[in-house]
């Protein structure tokens, strides 16, 4: 099983450093609220408009981190307030190329991030939800769903007859799901609250996982996919949408994880990934099909 690099930092590449620099002055110029973090997790990210609570998870919650990290193999996620401009310095991550923990307790604090009016020209909604191949009828799974912005896309795509289930780690996440699809009249959404090691599905019973922004904050990530493969109905696929070594937004560059590594945790689960040939600007989309 593959484990995390605890490898050094390599030095940024040029294409990098050259980004680095056009952001630097970006920030420079008071453009700093063009480089929205949705990841919640970036280095500088923006300010939220609303304070966060600290109240640690319930023992008894299923969103609970687990209760023994070496049972688990997998540090405990701490508490977590939503950024603030130190936002990557309160120790709550895990080791330098390991998951990243990092909790996303209440909602309200997350969505003028994951809901920016600015999303939709980087994330290209439509053009995710082609790398899908949905079709009228499935049932899709949004893991880590956050505030739900993609639920209206999927939910659009499967129509009526389809289902989305909307999974998150975090209470409040779920209520404010709920609470947005009521509103939206999404009435195919059906959010759910998970554990963090276990999206609880039953065998066969989805046609596809979009996991976009979540996936480097998931322990033990390649146990983790055989959940998903084991999940999957024939002709199902795993969609995975992560932030590049090039974004200018995203967790800090030493949490990121490549396609190619992605690529690897689909594999060694039993799916058969490709990279697409999707053209994000901040992200990559890799798609492991059940083979
Ligand atoms: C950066 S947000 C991305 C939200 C959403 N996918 C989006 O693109 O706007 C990550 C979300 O994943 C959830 N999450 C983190 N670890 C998870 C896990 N192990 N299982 C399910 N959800 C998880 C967090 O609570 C948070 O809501």
């Amino acid at each position: 099983m593959p484990q995390p690099s605890t490898a050094p930092c390599p030095p940024l590449p040029r294409a990098t450093w050259t980004t680095a620099l056009a952001t630097a002055l970006a920030t420079a110029l008071a453009l700093t609220p063009l480089l929205s973090v949705v990841c919640g997790c970036a280095s500088t990210p923006p300010a939220p408009t609303t304070p966060g609570s600290t109240a640690p998870a319930s023992t008894t919650d299923p969103s609970a981190p687990p209760a023994s990290p070496q049972a688990h193999g997998t540090p405990a996620p701490a508490a977590h307030t939503p950024p603030s401009p130190r936002g990557h310095a309160h120790g709550h991550h895990g080791p330098e190329g390991g998951p990243l923990v990092h909790r996303f307790e209440k909602a309200a604090d997350w969505v003028p991030m994951f809901d920016a009016p600015d999303r939709n020209a980087w994330q290209k909604p439509a053009d995710v939800i082609a790398a899908m191949t949905l079709a009228p009828g499935m049932t899709v799974v949004d893991l880590g769903a956050g505030t739900g912005y993609f639920l209206p896309h999927l939910s659009r795509a499967v129509g009526p007859s389809g289902v989305v289930l909307a999974l998150d780690v975090e209470a409040d996440m779920v209520r404010h799901l709920d609470e947005r699809a009521r509103r939206e009249q999404l009435s195919n959404v059906k959010p759910r609250l998970v554990p963090f090691d276990d999206p609880q599905l039953d065998a066969a019973s989805v046609d596809r996982i979009l996991i976009v922004d979540t996936w480097h904050h998931i322990p033990d990530r390649p146990r983790y996919a055989t959940h998903l493969r084991k999940a999957l109905r024939p002709g199902g696929a795993v969609v995975v949408v992560d932030f590049t070594q090039e974004a200018r937004q995203g967790p800090p560059r030493h949490h990121r994880i490549t396609p190619d590594q992605v690529v690897a945790e689909l594999k060694a689960a039993g799916l058969a990934p490709t990279i697409a040939t999707e053209d994000l600007p901040e992200q990559y989309v890799v798609i492991g099909k059940l083979p």
